[in-house]
């Protein structure tokens, strides 16, 4: 498939959950652009929510598409980072609702990455017991995964995203065109959510990836704006299925347990979210591999392909004495866990994934074997 220019570029994803079903907008321009806030809830209010590095660049033009919508536009900047992704976060963004006495018709809109993102989102789901949110996301990780299905959260020390809610937004509006100011390290770290949607659900986008990545690495706006819709389609198909959860969603979680537990073992922010699951990549396919659902060359393939993304493929040592018992303490806090058993998503085929658990041996192999590789 040729990706379509990008001036012309504007592409609509639903997402179909019923009575909370919305739209995802992908194109260029949208940010200032009065159709993608046409059909939003009126209210008094808008709270936008943003942080130092994002505000900046962004906040002031949002600001004044919603003007003529919301006579009330107030502007929340948190502290940047994943650090950041705490309780303490969370109540900025109440007490900023509160001291401006917004009521339960504000709308709010998440405008940054995944951390801005789903803490945004949590607080919509927690205000007042639930008010409209809008994700406007301005990372290509946020483009491609967080801000679509209504997953929302913080950290806690002892583990990642570990309170939360489920909670839709009202509209996804992706502008490509704010990807141009993005940090190169924060495009790869996008890449490793886009990589991940090849070995779980579609062997012809993996193709894809492979054959354009020097054009996303260059994010040409063709093949950039290809990769998100692309990604948004296959989210809306899984979350559409299993919104909560129940089954079959996991599979989003592909690479993400090992990737959780590099993120809070080395300290939240140490390795970006992209970069510990482009690792985590790797390792759930070594498992796989080694639980007999792919051969030694898938991996070779998909190691090739999160190094020509700029992600790291050798595991970090998390713990100078016992790193393998590390790794299995902290990823035995992950949300898949059940009484203490870990649960790892593995590909038992090429484009089809599945969640089961693996002898602790087996894991502690695969652990020695990335973290020396
Ligand atoms: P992030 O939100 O920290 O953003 C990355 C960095 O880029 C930040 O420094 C941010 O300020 C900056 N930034 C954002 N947009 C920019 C722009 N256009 N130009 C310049 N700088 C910009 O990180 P992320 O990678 O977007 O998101 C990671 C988070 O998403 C993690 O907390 C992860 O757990 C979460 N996540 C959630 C889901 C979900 O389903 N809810 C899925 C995947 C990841
Ligand atoms: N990023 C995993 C999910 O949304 O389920």
């Amino acid at each position: 498939m040729t990706p379509q220019a990008p001036s012309s570029f504007h592409q609509q994803v639903d997402i179909d959950l019923g009575d909370r079903s919305y739209a995802i907008d992908i194109g260029a321009g949208l940010l200032d652009s009065p159709d993608s806030y046409a059909q939003l809830p009126s209210a008094r209010s808008a709270m936008i929510v943003t942080n130092e590095t994002v505000a900046p660049l962004y906040a002031k033009r949002l600001e004044r598409m919603l003007a003529p919508r919301y006579p009330q536009v107030h502007t929340v900047s948190l502290p940047d980072g994943e650090s950041h992704k705490t309780w303490e976060s969370l109540n900025l963004i109440f007490d900023a609702l509160l001291s401006h006495a917004c009521d339960r018709k504000t709308v709010l809109f998440a405008l940054g990455g995944g951390v801005v993102g789903d803490m945004t989102g949590f607080a919509a789901a927690s205000y007042m017991r639930g008010v409209a949110f809008v994700q406007v996301p301005t990372t290509l990780l946020a483009q491609v995964d967080s801000s679509v299905g209504g997953k929302t959260a913080i950290n806690h020390p002892l583990g990642k995203n570990m309170i939360g809610a489920f909670y839709q937004p009202q509209r996804v509006v992706c502008d490509l065109d704010t990807l141009t100011t993005l940090p190169a390290r924060e495009l790869s770290a996008g890449l490793a959510e886009v990589i991940k949607y090849g070995p779980i659900a579609d062997m012809v986008f993996f193709d894809w990836i492979e054959a354009n990545m020097a054009a996303l690495m260059a994010r040409e706006p063709g093949a950039l704006a290809h990769a998100v819709k692309r990604s948004c389609e296959i989210k809306a198909w899984v979350v559409g299925q299993d919104e909560r959860e129940a089954g079959l969603r996991a599979i989003l979680n592909f690479g993400h347990t090992f990737g959780h537990a590099i993120e809070a073992g080395m300290g939240y922010g140490a390795w970006l979210h992209g970069e510990a699951v482009g690792c985590g990549l790797v390792m759930a396919a070594r498992l796989s591999q080694a639980l007999g659902g792919v051969d030694g060359a898938f991996v070779e393939r998909l190691t090739r392909l999160v190094q020509a993304a700029g992600l790291p493929t050798v595991a970090p040592v998390l713990a100078a004495s016992d790193n393998v018992g590390r790794y299995l303490a902290l990823m035995r806090v992950d949300k898949k866990s059940e009484a203490g058993e870990i649960k790892f998503v593995v590909i038992d085929g090429p484009g089809h994934a599945v969640v089961r658990s693996a002898p602790d041996a087996v894991v502690a192999q695969v652990i020695e074997a990335s973290t020396r590789a």
